[in-house]
């Protein structure tokens, strides 16, 4: 499915310091499960959920721009959600990811269309 951004829905996440460099961090975002990432200034936003079985990418490890599943130890592309590493061969999605200023103050959106 493509999406523009005008097709977006911005959902509210959190401070930029609520997601510290190199780490990965649950949050819910209309009702769905997202993994948010940081990589230097950039954040990522992931489906917190392995398209090889039930695993949370949240709960995983990040390394060289990947986060590894902790099930199996697939790997996807935390800016894109292409597979880096079997056994995934699926892509999980990936939502654009923002950060504007509200009432003085830095907020984190995830773009759901
Ligand atoms: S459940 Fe993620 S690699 Fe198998």
């Amino acid at each position: 499915m493509n999406e523009t951004v005008a097709d977006l829905q911005w959902h509210d996440v959190g401070e930029p310091d609520d997601f510290p460099d190199g780490a990965v961090w649950p949050v819910v975002a209309a009702g769905m499960p997202i993994a948010v990432f940081r990589a230097g200034e950039a954040l990522h936003a992931l489906h917190d959920l392995c398209t090889h079985g039930a695993a949370k990418l949240s709960d995983g490890y990040v390394e060289n721009g990947c986060v590894e599943c902790p099930l199996h130890q697939g790997l996807f592309d935390i800016a894109t959600g292409q597979p880096c590493g079997g056994p995934v061969t699926q892509a999980v999605r990936s939502f654009p990811i923002r950060v504007v200023t509200r009432d003085g103050a830095g907020r984190v959106e995830v773009g759901i269309g």
